[in-house]
């Protein structure tokens, strides 16, 4: 294992179409050590980490940004776009794999995931970012970098109560899961006519949430597959503070949905969202970055 392994296998990355492709499916940095292991090269988190955060490129290579015809953002209108995966005949690959993708991998402990469930922090989603209350909340929970501050620094991170399935790569389905993960991309990138890359795949079982926050450090257009393993008795939803008028968006959930929204990066703008499962069903959420003009292709569908 070393750095200089590590940094041996971004240099390649950078160089190979194929290994570009690769990345598009992985978000954890697990993935990529597992993924450099598949191609001869061995190293470990650490060594991964101190890899890329000195790894530079030749000048001149950096991947030109295709130009592409952006609408500007609505100066009214709902900030979300939502869809059923069966109304969208070119996303049918989607529904195909998604038995594949929605996997509770073994190496997920459930009680210890319950254990981390804390009201308190549930309670928080029913708030508005725009409250001077929850702003208080939340900049204490910043400092304390989501974690209970009488737990120590080992203490789990209490913003995201759900299972990032990206982390675990030691289970015997992982390489059935990524292969799933790599047909999504295709179909996507078939159906966009442009690259697409996940964001994130995410696992929510009973009693689960992610709290308010705005992904204001990657912006762009997202979209989110979700689905059940049944259909739910209740609902989960996604929740939204619309930062034009600072309106609290609530919507609610079904199988088998597609939902659009942009993450902003203008303090003006900040598209705050939570999630919460408080059903009894699990659901999954599989996120992906999206060429900005992707309602060209949904169009053509409708
Ligand atoms: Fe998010």
């Amino acid at each position: 294992m070393s750095v200089e392994s590590s940094r041996a296998f971004l240099r390649i990355v950078y160089d190979s179409p194929e290994l570009n492709q690769q990345l598009k499916a992985v978000t954890g940095t697990q993935e990529i050590v597992r993924l450099g292991l598949r191609y001869g090269y061995t190293f470990d988190v650490p060594e991964l980490m101190e890899a890329s955060s000195s790894f530079t490129t030749a000048p001149g290579r950096a991947p030109k940004a295709a130009r592409r015809t952006v609408p500007p953002p609505p100066e009214s209108g709902p900030l979300h776009h939502e869809y059923r995966l069966d109304d969208l005949p070119g996303l049918k690959g989607m529904i195909d794999q998604l038995p594949h993708l929605k996997i509770k991998p073994p190496s997920v402990d459930p009680a210890r995931f319950s254990g981390s469930f804390r009201e308190e922090d549930l309670r928080s989603t029913s708030m508005s970012p725009a409250d001077p209350a929850f702003q208080a909340w939340h900049e204490a929970m910043t400092k304390a970098h989501w974690r209970d501050p009488a737990l120590g620094s080992s203490a789990p991170r209490r913003d995201f109560h759900l299972v990032n399935l990206d982390e675990h790569v030691d289970h015997p389905g992982y390489d059935r899961y990524l292969e799933a993960k790599h047909r999504m991309i295709r179909t996507l990138e078939e159906f966009f006519g442009s690259e697409v890359r996940f964001s994130g795949s995410l696992w929510y079982p009973p009693s689960s949430y992610r709290l308010w926050h705005t992904n204001e450090t990657q912006p762009g257009w997202r979209m989110y597959v979700i689905d059940f393993d049944e259909e739910p008795a209740g609902t989960s939803f996604f929740r939204y503070m619309d930062p034009r008028t600072e309106e609290i968006v609530t919507l609610d959930e079904r199988p088998r949905m597609v939902r659009f929204f942009k993450a902003e990066q203008d303090p003006g703008k900040l598209f705050w969202h939570c999630i919460v499962n408080p059903t009894q069903q699990h659901r999954w959420s599989f996120g992906f970055v999206v060429p900005e003009d992707w309602m060209t292709a949904i169009t053509r569908q409708m």
